[in-house]
């Protein structure tokens, strides 16, 4: 089996990388930084000495940086499973050179254009499309203002400023559910499934760790509370990917390898609908931005050497 995981430097993602390591698969760790994937490397290979461990770097939050990944995992040997896990809590003001706010960068538009790439190179093969969100009751009051993607103006954030980013993030992993659905829909026909999960609620990873004001300290006290560690995080969504009794079974989501449902917000077909449009419209637009700035990646340049 080969298994992408995309932030597989630290976290939740590791952990999933280190557990499917174990079972046999070979891995494709993605992540932003060479160094911090190298070390996350080095820690599952102490847990899993014979693990088949491939190191990619990406930026997700950049749309040509998704583009050349999707187009280097197209060529053979395919991948039979996907795990979009890489996310990030950014500032309000956080916005990527490509004109793209970071959180809905890399939480959302990322996997959008990862996994919609994939689905024609692997064709009539099997595989799963893993997409890890958040909980679907916290995020019940948190739908997505489908006229305000790109958080530009961020009405209705909430009346604390230090956590306004979090309520961005948590629109983020509702359009996760959204695109759950959404991609299942167009996957009638296919063997590929796709479903989504919250991992739980899981301390020691590396999330928000930018947080600044209130939200620094609510992280740092629920963060006492959390109840899991890594290992538990990544039980679900491995299993998602490997686990015969979700054979075919595509655009649910679940918490602890249970099918829950998601805030009607997230699964109106309407909604879904006009998400994956917007999304591709901004996909365009950020494209647009970077070769008007004369970038690389497969848009201005050569694509970068892969190993
Ligand atoms: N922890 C929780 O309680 C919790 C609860 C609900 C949902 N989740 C979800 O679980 C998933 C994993 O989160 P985590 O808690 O394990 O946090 P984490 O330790 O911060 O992991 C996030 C991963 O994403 C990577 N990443 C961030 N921006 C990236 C970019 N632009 N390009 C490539 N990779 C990037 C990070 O890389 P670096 O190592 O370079 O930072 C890291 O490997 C996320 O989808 C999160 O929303 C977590």
């Amino acid at each position: 089996m080969r298994a992408v995981v995309t932030g597989a430097s630290s976290g939740i993602g590791e952990a999933i990388a280190r557990s499917l390591a174990g079972m046999g698969a070979t891995v494709v760790m993605v992540g932003r930084d060479g160094q911090r994937l190298d070390a996350a490397r080095t820690r599952i290979l102490a847990a899993v000495p014979d693990a088949e461990l491939v190191l990619e770097r990406a930026d997700l939050s950049l749309v040509g940086e998704v583009r050349e990944l999707a187009a280097w995992l197209a060529k053979p040997p395919l991948p039979d499973v996907v795990i979009s896990n890489a996310a990030v809590i950014a500032e309000l003001d956080d916005f990527t050179s490509e004109g793209i706010h970071r959180a809905l960068a890399t939480n959302h538009l990322a996997p959008y254009l990862l996994l919609r790439s994939l689905v024609e190179p692997i064709g009539d093969r099997p595989a799963r499309f893993v997409v890890v969100g958040a909980s679907p009751r916290a995020l019940a009051r948190t739908p997505v203002d489908l006229d305000d993607l790109n958080l530009q103006n961020g009405r209705g954030l909430g009346p604390i400023p230090s956590f306004r980013p979090f309520a961005a993030y948590g629109r983020t992993k509702n359009m996760n559910a959204m695109f759950v659905h959404a991609l299942a829909r167009r996957l009638g026909g296919t063997r590929i499934t796709v479903n989504g999960v919250h991992p739980g609620v899981i301390k020691g990873t590396g999330l928000g760790r930018d947080s600044r004001g209130a939200l620094k300290v609510f992280g740092a006290v629920a963060g006492r509370f959390a109840s899991g560690r890594p290992d538990a995080g990544a039980d679900t969504p491995v299993w998602l990917a490997v686990s015969p009794e979700v054979d075919g079974v595509s655009g649910r989501f679940f918490v602890r390898r249970q099918v829950v449902p998601t805030a009607s917000h997230t699964t109106d077909a309407g909604r879904c609908e006009r998400l994956w449009n917007e999304s591709a419209r901004l996909v365009s637009r950020a494209e647009a931005e970077a070769r008007a700035a004369g970038r690389g990646g497969v848009f201005g340049g050569v694509p970068r050497a892969r190993p």
